[in-house]
């Protein structure tokens, strides 16, 4: 009886806890108050308990921050300039395009969005969710496109903060503006993106403001252990190396975005210009060769290849093959390319491709194409 009684008084007490949490806005604190009350009245009052939780998945539940109104929360602005220092984005309502990755990035989005779309069996253990991921890599690997995905796939708003204009001019004031974005993102359980993260880092060169820099990187520090779970932070870098290291510890999840593989960059190709390989084509696998030339590049830069491809292929009336090494040439340091695709398909091919065949693919005379292959041991 009387240890009942006791256990009632902690209760009561962190409702204490729960309603000064409450008043001052602490999303994260509210959570973790209500987690424990459920976990400390679990056997006394189960049904509380689960109610406790229920609400807490639902606030955090898929669209939350997308479906209800935030109209009466306005995004914040510079008190200075007056402008806004995030654009909000909506989901793509069937969940948006999952860039092209490698298996463990696959799987480690998987084990991302599994965490959210099991949080009550999460919560029933005592356990809560990843809050924020750093997504590093180098530039066009898909970050920032990923980022935008796991927002669609939890239906929820991605608010992105815009590091320029909340870079403030005035001292002391930039740290008080990243902090207005954060709330935001807390307070309408949105997705913040906090895209090309080390341009905060990098500031630190500028020996003038060293004061501030470490203002704001301590509201960071701060705000990383306390996100709440029904809202994400992603950050991204280009720059891993300038982020300060104290930064680097407080992320649940690190994530390096590689440069796509052969197999990687044959996707982007085939999802991109499958409609232009024509049956020929197919068999003598065209597109693997083009991976062969394009390799070393990022995703970001084998699109705009695509792209430019299409254009050709749309405005001059080029075939594929000619469109891509005209391309290829245009775009690449490497001024051997038709020699190099002819080397690569008669490695991979052998008697299968005739020299006939290349002269006429790369444009290149029987002479030309013989001098090429001639290199081959
Ligand atoms: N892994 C990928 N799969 C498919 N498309 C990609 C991928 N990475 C980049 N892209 C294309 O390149 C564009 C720029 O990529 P982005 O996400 O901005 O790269 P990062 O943020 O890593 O610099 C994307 O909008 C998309 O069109
Ligand atoms: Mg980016």
């Amino acid at each position: 009886m009387n240890k009942e009684l006791n256990k009632t008084d902690t209760t009561l007490k962190y409702i204490i806890d729960l309603v000064a949490a409450g008043i001052i806005g602490d999303t994260r604190k509210v959570e973790m108050i209500s987690l424990t009350i459920a976990r400390s009245i679990r056997k006394s009052n189960p049904e509380v308990a689960t109610s406790i939780q229920d609400l807490l998945v639902l606030n955090s539940s898929a669209g939350s921050s997308a479906v209800r109104s935030y109209g009466n929360i306005p995004i914040p602005t510079d008190n200075e300039t007056h402008l806004e220092m995030a654009r909000i984005i909506k989901p793509y309502p069937e969940g948006g395009v999952l860039p092209i990755f490698n298996e463990k990035v696959n799987d480690w989005i998987n084990d991302i969005l599994e965490e959210r779309e099991n949080l009550n069996t999460l919560l029933a253990f005592d356990i809560t969710p990843s809050t924020n991921l750093l997504l590093i890599g180098l530039p066009g690997t898909g970050k920032t496109m990923l980022a935008h995905y796991i927002a669609s796939r939890l239906n929820k708003n991605l608010v992105v903060m815009d590091l320029a204009s909340s870079i403030s001019n005035l001292m002391g004031k930039t740290g008080h503006n990243i902090k207005k974005v954060l709330n935001y993102a807390k307070e309408t359980g949105s997705i913040l993106l906090l895209d090309e993260f080390d341009a905060i880092a990098k500031k630190r060169d500028d020996q003038t403001d060293l004061g501030e820099i470490k203002r704001v990187v301590n509201v960071l520090l701060m705000e990383l252990e306390n996100w709440p779970i029904s809202s994400m932070l992603i950050a991204t870098s280009n720059h891993p190396e300038l982020l300060d290291k104290a930064i680097w510890r407080r992320f649940d999840h690190i994530m390096e975005i590689p440069l796509p593989s052969s197999e990687e960059i044959i996707k982007l190709l085939e999802q991109n210009l499958i409609q232009f390989v024509s049956e020929d084509l197919k068999n003598i696998s065209i597109l693997k060769l083009i991976a062969e030339l394009l390799n070393g590049k990022s995703a970001s830069d084998i699109c705009k290849f695509t792209n430019s491809v299409k254009r050709r292929i749309a405005l001059k009336n080029e075939e594929l093959i000619i469109a891509s090494l005209n391309e290829l040439e245009s775009y690449s340091t490497d001024k051997k390319i038709r020699g190099k695709f002819c080397i690569l398909a008669k490695e991979m091919l052998g008697k299968k491709i005739t020299v006939r065949k290349l002269s006429e693919m790369t444009g290149l005379s029987s002479a030309g194409v013989q001098h090429h292959i001639s290199k081959i041991k």
